[in-house]
């Protein structure tokens, strides 16, 4: 799915895009079934629901497994494929949330940073809506980070790294629907608010090889993609029958407490925030 060359730019910057996932029509069918859940709920998906959906939702544990998805993972992490998390960023017109220059591995507790995210967007993703942005070449070491639990910062703890970006250097992560970047780990990546007048969507996809362990917290769980686990660090997360199934909903409860209690060791924090 990869080309060498996008192979060698992955690892030389950090990320790669555009990539082509979905036809335009299938990424409006996929954010139109969102909002169909979203109208029957009476409200935008509930800050619990938007980690790890793909646990809740048969048509997000299809997606997760897109034949064109796990061949450009697998160029990268090899043939035995996890999917450790989920998570819609979604931001709403006019939306204040933004999220701040930070690394993903900084709370995540796993044990290597052989962890690559595919962020698949439902809508556009432009400069005007609040796109990801990356500075290249900084996946290389992890550098400190404070917490600052600002109310409009869209991540666990507004987390920001403790160094100064220089937003010249900047690289705009603009998707069309359907397309996907990939980024690594350790990347610095963050957004900007949403001054569009239409909501900006996208379901960032966390994999990992089957060798890495959870050594943060608890025993961790996560869904088998593509290939075989010869390791037995996590538990294997079964797909959802039906959507919001009673015993989803129930599994979904245990696994993501387990995970915030993770992403929140060392703050008075309970959760996450709608
Ligand atoms: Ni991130």
């Amino acid at each position: 799915m990869l080309s060498p060359d996008a192979i060698a730019a992955y690892r030389r910057t950090g990320y790669h895009f555009p990539l082509d996932i979905l036809t335009a029509e299938e990424a409006a069918a996929a954010r139109a079934r969102l909002e169909a859940t979203e109208a029957a709920q009476g409200g935008p998906l509930k800050a619990a629901m938007r980690h790890k959906p793909h646990l809740l939702f048969p048509w997000l544990d299809e997606l997760i497994r897109h034949p064109r998805i796990l061949d450009a993972v697998s160029d990268l992490l090899g043939p035995d494929l996890f999917c450790w998390s989920t998570t819609f960023f979604i931001k709403e017109a006019g939306d204040r949330g933004f999220v701040s220059w930070h690394q993903d591995a900084t709370y995540w507790g796993l044990s290597a940073p052989d962890v690559t995210t595919l962020w698949l967007a439902l809508t556009p993703a432009s400069r005007v809506n609040g796109c990801m942005k990356f500075v290249a070449g900084t996946h290389r070491a992890q550098v400190g980070h404070q917490d600052t639990f600002h109310p409009d910062n869209l991540l666990t703890r507004g987390q920001e790294l403790a160094v100064t970006v220089d937003e010249r250097d900047a690289v705009l992560v603009e998707l069309a629907p359907g397309q996907a970047s990939l980024h690594h780990v350790l990347l610095f990546h963050g957004s900007e608010p949403n001054r569009s007048d239409d909501r900006r969507i996208g379901l960032a996809i966390r994999y990992i090889p089957t060798a890495l362990r959870q050594v943060a917290g608890a025993r961790d769980s996560a869904t088998l993609v593509r290939g075989q686990d010869r390791f037995g660090h996590f538990e294997h997360e079964p797909a959802p029958r039906a959507e919001l199934d009673p015993d989803a909903l129930a599994l979904h409860a245990a696994i993501t407490a387990r995970q915030q209690a993770v992403l929140y060791r060392g703050t008075d924090k309970a959760g996450f925030r709608d």
